[in-house]
């Protein structure tokens, strides 16, 4: 660094010695920085919030201490950890939550004393305090009624979120997330406009953050990585697994994959409901860590992330025109089946690939374009000859349409992947089990011709429910008249016990929100209600 900086002339000499001293001083010196999960079972008592809520932030207290003992500079707890997922309606719901002061007043709820600021929002304060740590912890957050005229509100009902505070090693509040796309979530309320959230930390790296199903979604996790160029994100979740595309590991390792980014990801422990998955994932880098159990235990990760260089290797920003699809076969979503079946303690549900088109590899060599409607993805695919090929069958899947996530949630998806079948039926595919088979490659490719509109995640999955590795995936946009882009998932040696290797994309263009609620007074008249008030707040001002 200051090599280059005698080259470059004594202004911007000084700006990177002024920047290296504060750095120093701060420990950015280091080309890495030292993350920590919780992967955390809550303690629940369905009538009693506050002390649902005092034990976790407790246990939470004692994971924050060995994270620190382990050399931490942050840590993240679930979606719903503290309160659990158990949480009443919402005319009960007062005394699980909790007012978030704004990052703006700089409030550290540990040494502060306000009003309607929790008990458990003041412990993890604390927490981040008394070990010099970031804390990052998602918590039901009722939104602050301190200046609020009641005569503007027309109803009654207090405004709750699904929120993620981020808390810096003073136990300063420095970042809260109010999560935008709620998964049937009928107690909290929709953000709007939504927000895009950030933090920067003394180690030199700017987080973004979000949750859960925000994952699925543009807007704001694609704002973070394709607008703003955020490289390092804290990511909390409680997921309900769905085999053989949705697999909590599986999601979060190919989002990190695509966007090239740091993802430290804390999920929800209930796996006898679905929910397990957390891990430490370095974008094109690997895994560091990841966890996928049927046990019933709660779990620490700690490992070192290096820093991704801003601006070098950064994934395509995938710009370009939005062509409206005219690739579509299906306008009606296809809903989830409700078979689902327990792999080793963990209940895991079954997409429904009745509408997908497929094709069975039944020679050793499969080289075949397989096409939905218009859109087509070419497979070409070697199986060792000593495989035994009765036992483990696998098909082509392809699909270009939409489907239903949840009861509300219609999204536009495209699949090109392999997946594992435990016989000849469609029916029977998805299934996660031990595989004989062992594939000396597997290339798979597709092109599409409105980049802007699509998330693609590189799929792997294998009978443990975690991304085997060793596998490279690019996405090349093409600069010609019209922007198209390229999309490719290959084997980079003979791989065993394959459950699902493709690719899985999020269509936006498609995407339909049914949720009744937007449509109710919470989702359209109370923001309109509010920014008329933060309106007249701000002129007061
Ligand atoms: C946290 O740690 C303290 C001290 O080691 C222990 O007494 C307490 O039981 C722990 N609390 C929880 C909820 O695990
Ligand atoms: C605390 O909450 C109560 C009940 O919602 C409300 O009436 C009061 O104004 C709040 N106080 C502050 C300081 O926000
Ligand atoms: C986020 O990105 C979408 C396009 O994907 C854009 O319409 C929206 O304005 C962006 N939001 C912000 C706050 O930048
Ligand atoms: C192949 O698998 C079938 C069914 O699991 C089994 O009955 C058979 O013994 C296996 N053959 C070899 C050669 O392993
Ligand atoms: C899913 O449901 C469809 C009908 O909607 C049925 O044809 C298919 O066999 C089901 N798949 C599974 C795995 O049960
Ligand atoms: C195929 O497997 C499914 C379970 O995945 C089972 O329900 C079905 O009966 C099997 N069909 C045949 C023809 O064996
Ligand atoms: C699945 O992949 C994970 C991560 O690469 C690996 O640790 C695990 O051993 C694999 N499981 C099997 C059964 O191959
Ligand atoms: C570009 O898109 C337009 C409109 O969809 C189409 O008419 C034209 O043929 C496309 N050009 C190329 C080179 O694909």
């Amino acid at each position: 660094m200051r090599y280059a900086a005698t080259a470059l002339g004594p202004l911007l000499l000084l700006i990177l010695v002024q920047f290296s001293q504060q750095a120093t001083e701060q420990g950015d010196s280091r080309d890495y920085y030292v993350g920590a999960v919780v992967e955390f079972a809550p303690y629940v008592d369905r009538k009693d919030g506050q002390a649902t809520l005092r034990n976790n932030v407790q246990q939470y207290a004692n994971f924050t201490k060995l994270a620190k003992q382990q050399g931490a500079d942050i840590i993240v707890f679930p979606e719903d950890g503290l309160t659990s997922y158990h949480m009443p309606s919402k005319s009960q719901l007062d005394p699980w939550t909790t007012v978030i002061p704004a990052p703006e007043e700089e409030y550290v709820p540990c040494t502060g004393n306000r009003e309607n600021v929790s008990h458990a929002l003041k412990e993890l304060s604390c927490a981040a305090l008394a070990n010099s740590i970031y804390l990052v912890a998602n918590i039901a957050e009722k939104e602050c009624c301190l200046h609020a005229h009641e005569e503007e509100y027309s109803v009654d009902a207090p405004i709750y979120h699904n929120t993620n505070v981020v808390f810096d090693r003073t136990g300063k509040i420095i970042a809260r997330y109010r999560k935008v796309n709620l998964y049937d979530e009928k107690a909290f309320d929709v953000v709007q406009p939504p927000e895009i959230v950030t933090f920067d930390t003394d180690f030199g790296v700017k987080f973004g953050t979000f949750i859960c199903f925000d994952i699925s979604f543009s807007v704001p996790a694609l704002n973070l990585t394709r607008q703003l160029g955020v490289r390092d994100f804290v990511y909390t979740t409680a997921w309900f697994s769905e085999a053989p595309f949705l697999t909590a590991v599986q999601i979060q390792y190919g989002w990190s994959r695509s966007q090239d980014a740091n993802m430290l990801v804390a999920g929800y422990h209930n796996p006898t409901a679905g929910s397990t998955g957390s891990g430490i994932y370095l974008g094109t880098g690997g895994i560091a860590d990841a966890i996928f159990s049927g046990d019933s235990q709660s779990r620490l990760l700690v490992a070192r992330v290096p820093k991704k260089t801003p601006g070098s290797e950064s994934p395509p920003k995938m710009e370009g025109n939005a062509i409206p699809s005219s690739d579509r076969v299906l306008e009606n979503c296809y809903k989830m089946n409700t078979s689902a079946e327990s792999v080793a303690g963990v209940y895991i549900m079954r997409d429904n690939l009745a509408q997908f088109e497929t094709v069975p590899l039944k020679e050793t060599t499969f080289n075949q374009t397989v096409c939905h409607g218009t859109f087509c993805c070419d497979f070409h695919a070697v199986k060792a000859s000593d495989g035994n090929e009765t036992s483990s069958i696998y098909r082509a899947v392809v699909y270009n349409g939409c489907r239903f996530y949840g009861a509300s949630v219609q999204a536009g998806i495209r699949v090109c992947a392999l997946t594992q079948c435990s016989n000849d039926s469609v029916a029977s595919c998805g299934v996660v089990k031990p595989s004989s088979v062992t594939f000396n490659e597997i290339r798979i490719t597709t092109t599409v011709r409105d980049p802007a509109n699509i998330l693609a995640y590189p799929s792997a999955l294998n009978s443990s429910l975690l991304p085997f590795e060793r596998w490279t995936y690019s996405e090349k946009q093409e600069t010609s008249e019209n922007a198209t882009a390229r999309f490719t998932i290959a084997l980079e040696k003979p791989t065993s016990d394959v459950s699902t290797f493709g690719i899985y994309m999020r269509d936006f263009d498609r995407t339909v929100s049914s949720a009744p609620e937007l449509f109710g007074l919470s989702g359209i008249i109370l923001p309109i209600l509010m920014s008329a008030f933060h309106l007249l707040a701000n002129n007061r001002l």
